[in-house]
């Protein structure tokens, strides 16, 4: 069944410094820098979208990946339609956090029937190929294995961020 909705809440989660704030920039205002400010708390901002014909408006949570900053609690997660889980592909050590923030998100956001619930995994960063540490046939053929779609882009140079953004929304409408 789809939704009939005008509104979509979208939470983005992930280790510091993968690049979150930079992808949601680069989505909704078409900017990015180099220089790294780490968000603190959480940010929002919103983006509208047409999908199936219709207009949508996204409300987009930008969240801290610094362990200091994270004390956010259920409240804040409760009522999202979908959840973007971001790595760095230079950076083993986030695309292993992927699960835990996952976890993280379905005990804090509680969905009814979080089997269900519409995940998806942004592998940032991808203009820095001769940098990659995580192996690109390999993380693929994880996402599949775990039903998780996942698409590499990169807010720098503006690669698949719009097809990430929109195919997290059509995912967030097309499952209950
Ligand atoms: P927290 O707010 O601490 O959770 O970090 P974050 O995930 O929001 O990271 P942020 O967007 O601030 O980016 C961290 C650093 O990575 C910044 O210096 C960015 O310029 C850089 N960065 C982000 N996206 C890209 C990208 O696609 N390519 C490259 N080369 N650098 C990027
Ligand atoms: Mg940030």
């Amino acid at each position: 069944m789809s939704k009939n909705r005008s509104q979509l809440k979208v939470i983005v989660l992930g280790d510091s410094g993968v690049g979150k704030t930079c992808l949601l920039n680069r989505f909704v205002r078409c900017e990015f820098s180099q220089n790294y400010r780490a968000t603190i708390g959480a940010d929002f901002l919103s983006k509208e979208v047409i999908l199936n014909s219709k207009h949508i408006s996204l409300q987009l949570w930008d969240t801290a990946g610094q362990e200091r900053f994270q004390s956010l609690g259920a409240s804040f997660y409760r009522g999202a339609d979908v959840c973007i889980l971001v790595y760095d592909i230079t950076c083993q050590k986030s695309f292993e956090s992927i699960i835990s923030w996952k976890q993280e998100f379905i005990s804090q956001c509680g969905p009814s029937n979080p089997e269900n619930f519409p995940f998806m995994v942004i592998g940032n960063k991808c203009d820095l190929d001769n940098q990659r540490a995580v192996n690109q046939a390999k993380s693929y053929q994880w996402a599949k294995e775990l039903n998780l779609p996942l698409i590499e882009a990169s807010a720098k140079d503006d690669i698949r961020i719009q097809e990430a953004f929109l195919e997290a929304s059509k995912l967030a409408l097309e499952r209950e």
